[in-house]
């Protein structure tokens, strides 16, 4: 059976008779959300509690670690009530995004990390705000608080990193190998899966509109507030 009407899935009770393809499709969008905030937790917001330079940016850090984890057992639970099984909603057999390939060493990393891959995270909820499965449109309207606490977090110790040369300079290095890894987050322009996604009504962009707001974003982020480079990077796929 295909759905083909947007009509709203609002209950768990609902998405159990809704279509397979609805039921696929929601699967596959809450286990990638479940999977990559756990890892994301684990490579970079736990190991930034001990490369936060003062008792302040520890607990900040603390902070961000706690809500990251959180988003990862929210979107497990709810991955648990719509049938995934256990050991898909961690990392294991679906392989991470790359953007946690970066080897995290120094806290201005961190810094850029957040002001960069969170504001990339936030488009992604954005898109899901009015998706037509209630529970996970309430679920990214939980959640969306906490991601631009997370790329407030980025700009405002990137700003006070960028008060010194030295820290300027570093900020800079940090952008320079980080951002070439965010555009293809977005996902390949023209995709299958995001044409599916829009057509049931539970996202609502291309992913190459996405991608598109995301450069114009973290251009305006880099460029206009912080007064650093963008490196030029080849359009994406
Ligand atoms: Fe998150
Ligand atoms: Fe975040």
């Amino acid at each position: 059976m295909t759905a083909t009407a947007l009509e709203p899935v609002k209950t768990i009770a609902e998405f159990a008779v809704a279509p397979e393809e609805f039921q696929d499709a929601i699967r596959k969008i809450v286990r990638s959300h479940a999977v990559n905030e756990l890892y994301g937790a684990r490579v970079f917001d736990e190991k930034a509690i001990a490369l936060a330079p003062t008792p302040y940016a520890k607990w900040l850090t603390c902070r961000v670690a706690m809500e990251e984890y959180g988003h990862h057992v929210r979107f497990r639970e709810l991955g648990e009530q719509i049938g995934i099984k256990a050991e898909q909603l961690v990392p294991g057999e679906k392989k991470p995004l790359s953007i946690f390939a970066f080897p995290l060493a120094s806290w201005e990393e961190f810094c850029v990390i957040k002001l960069l891959a969170d504001l990339a995270e936030i488009l992604q909820v954005e898109d899901l705000l009015h998706c037509t499965f209630h529970p996970l449109r309430n679920l990214a309207r939980m959640t969306m608080p906490e991601e631009r606490f997370h790329a407030q977090f980025g700009k405002d110790f990137c700003l006070e990193l960028c008060r010194t040369p030295a820290g300027r300079a570093k900020v800079q290095d940090a952008i320079d190998r980080y951002f070439p890894m965010l555009p293809p987050f977005f996902g390949a322009s023209s995709s299958k899966n995001n044409a599916t996604f829009r057509r049931l009504g539970i996202k609502q962009r291309r992913n190459e509109e996405m991608r598109a707001d995301f450069l114009e974003r973290a251009r305006a982020l880099v460029e206009d507030e912080l007064k650093l480079t963008l490196p030029k990077i080849v359009a994406a796929a």
